[in-house]
């Protein structure tokens, strides 16, 4: 029975552009969609762009645009990024988008309304206000002194220099981050979602300890049900609630029955998953609400490792207890750092501009590669090496796989006229074919374990009992042999026609392997041998004797160090006006 599976990446802040922590975030989600695609399954594959909270709104005012404004002309520049490294989203949508703003007022009203007992509540609050600014201030948005080293300029949540985590409230001298102003303590109403609430913490432990996480993600999150950091320093026991409200003037969505209060970005963020899908089933005339209530429907996110509270406390939260069905599961990554530097962030940008690697000609199919190469399905960081990548690509992509087709296939054009040779059932070239279709069923684990790494391991492991094969036939000599021997002509060109046409299929199947990874390179080969490498049984149905092949066209180029010198050298100085 094929599955259908509803699947997303984690929705990117509309404040910036893509850095290449985002595309490998996307790489790993489509290669995972394009395997599942390949073997049947149905999938529906969506993103949006993170629309609201404070910092964008303040973003929006600097650059002199509504807020609105602001995100629509980040989103009109996300297009070039997905293309160009072949992420296939079925839907890019926006959390303040009006399927978003209905679903968000709706879900909070049913978890308001639960008929068990509400899981709203509200209290009042103290934080600092700016004065000039007439609004609460985030904790990014107040700096002063620390408290312990007596740095100046610091955040209002932790000190950079000594690295103290503290509240606003303990800081020196604060001032506001916007204004300058010195913050006053003002209270107001906030709404909070009781995550203390006992059915909740019962629901999450089960959910989150139930074994489907990533053991290494569900270790992390047992902790929290017994300690909690406070932002003064202090601990405290279990679950605390979550503070769900922001008051005006905030870029955001209102709470129903609560003028001037919104709902914290964090809140609508992920029910725009919810949105953008509902917007792709719309669109196509199908209906959200039966999709939802399918039984059998899978759901999947996949994240980053900073975002995981949201993602498997706060989400499935409250999707339970509004009434709705839970993500099946989340699948953590851990964070991608370039050449051992450090992490890159949301705001100290990237080392790796995602869009410069394509304008310099790099292939997308090598970053695709490499990455799949390095991931194995855990939370795990991953470091991108310029030598590692040069090595990786140039060695095992190129060497050992794409070279496979251009040895073969000019035998094939000169001696046969571009066709393939049959294969007895039990001869030494049909036997290769056995041993790289053996490993199908593997590899399809591999690939829904999301461990590329190892389907990369085994695909190179055939490539090279692929080139075993070859050099041990040594079919390059026979031409000369067949012209040499009259007698046995017949015999050694039969045997060169076997060769390369058993190579030939060999490596339509590693195709096959590796489309998810693959997808531009795997159309290409299908033009090249006149046959289809883009469902998961195509490795299992041969070509027929006689089977005409296309004239070999060079499949892909290696990677050259002077691009990778030009892809690290930092942006000119640009000279004083
Ligand atoms: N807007 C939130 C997510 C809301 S989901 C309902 C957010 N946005 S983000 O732009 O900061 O990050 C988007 C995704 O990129 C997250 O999954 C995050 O973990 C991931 N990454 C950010 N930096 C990364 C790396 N350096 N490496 C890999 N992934 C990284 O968080
Ligand atoms: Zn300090």
């Amino acid at each position: 029975m094929p599955r259908q599976l509803f699947v997303t990446t984690a929705l990117p802040y509309a404040n910036g552009k893509f850095h290449i922590g985002h595309i490998m975030e996307y790489i790993q989600a489509d290669i995972w969609v394009r395997h599942q695609r390949m073997s049947g399954n149905a999938v529906d594959f969506v993103c949006a762009d993170d629309a609201h909270g404070a910092p964008i709104m303040i973003a929006a005012e600097k650059a002199g645009k509504t807020p609105q404004q602001f995100v629509a002309d980040i989103a009109a520049g996300r297009k070039p990024y997905l293309d160009g490294f072949h992420i296939a989203f079925d839907n890019w949508h926006s959390t303040d988008a009006p399927e978003n703003h209905a679903l968000a007022q709706q879900i909070y009203r049913d978890l308001r309304d639960n008929p068990q007992g509400s899981l709203i509540e509200t209290r009042t609050i103290e934080q600092f206000f700016d004065p000039e600014k007439n609004m609460f201030l985030p904790d990014r948005f107040i700096k002063g002194e620390c408290p312990r080293c007596h740095a100046k300029d610091q955040y209002g949540d932790n000190c950079e220099v000594c690295g103290a985590v503290y509240a606003p409230t303990d800081l020196i001298a604060p001032y506001s981050a916007l204004s300058g102003a010195k913050p006053v303590l003002r209270s107001s109403e906030h709404f909070f979602f009781k995550l203390s609430d006992p059915r909740c913490v019962a629901f999450l432990q089960r959910w989150t300890q139930d074994g489907r996480l990533q053991p290494e993600v569900a270790n992390k999150v047992r902790e929290w049900f017994s300690v909690r950091k406070n932002a003064d320093g202090s601990t405290s026991e279990g679950l605390g609630d979550w503070d769900i409200s922001r008051d005006a003037p905030y870029f955001g969505i209102e709470i129903p029955d609560a003028p001037g209060k919104y709902f914290y970005v964090w809140l609508d963020a992920p029910i725009g998953y919810l949105a953008s899908l509902k917007n792709l089933l719309e669109r196509r005339g199908q209906d959200y609400e039966a999709y939802m209530a399918d039984p059998a429907l899978e759901q999947y996110h996949f994240i980053g490792k900073d975002i995981v509270t949201f993602h498997t406390l706060f989400w499935p939260a409250t999707l339970h207890f509004s009434g709705r069905k839970t993500p099946d599961n989340i699948f953590v990554h851990g964070f991608l750092t370039v050449n051992n530097g450090e992490k890159m962030s949301k705001s100290r940008g990237t080392g790796l501009d995602p869009l410069k690697y394509l304008s310099l000609g790099m292939n997308p199919e090598w970053l695709r590669y490499y990455l799949a190469a390095k991931l194995n399905g855990r939370n795990e960081d991953v470091d991108f090496n310029a030598d590692d990548f040069m090595a990786r690509v140039n060695s095992d992509l190129i060497g050992k796989f794409v070279n496979i087709a251009s040895r073969a296939a000019g035998f094939v054009h000169k001696h046969f006229d571009g066709r393939l040779a049959g294969l007895t059932d039990d001869d030494e070239h049909a036997r290769l074919l056995v041993q790289v279709r053996t490993s199908s069923e593997q590899l399809q684990k591999r690939y829904e374990e999301r461990n590329t790494l190892q389907a990369v391991m085994e695909v190179m492991r055939l490539a090279d009992l692929v080139n075993g094969y070859w050099n041990e036939q040594q079919p390059w000599g026979l031409p000369k042999k067949a012209s040499a021997e009259p007698g046995a002509a017949a015999t050694h060109l039969r045997t060169l026609h076997q060769v390369s046409s058993a190579t030939l299929e060999a490596f339509r199947v590693l195709t096959v392997y590796l489309t998810p990874i693959l997808p531009a390179l795997s159309k290409q080969v299908e033009a090249f041998l006149m046959a289809p490498c883009s469902h998961w049984s195509d490795a299992h149905q041969p070509l027929g004797e006689g089977h005409a092949i296309a004239p070999y066209q060079h499949l892909m180029q290696r990677v050259d160090a002077k691009q990778l010198e030009a892809l690290f050298e930092p942006p000119a100085a640009t000279a004083p006006a």
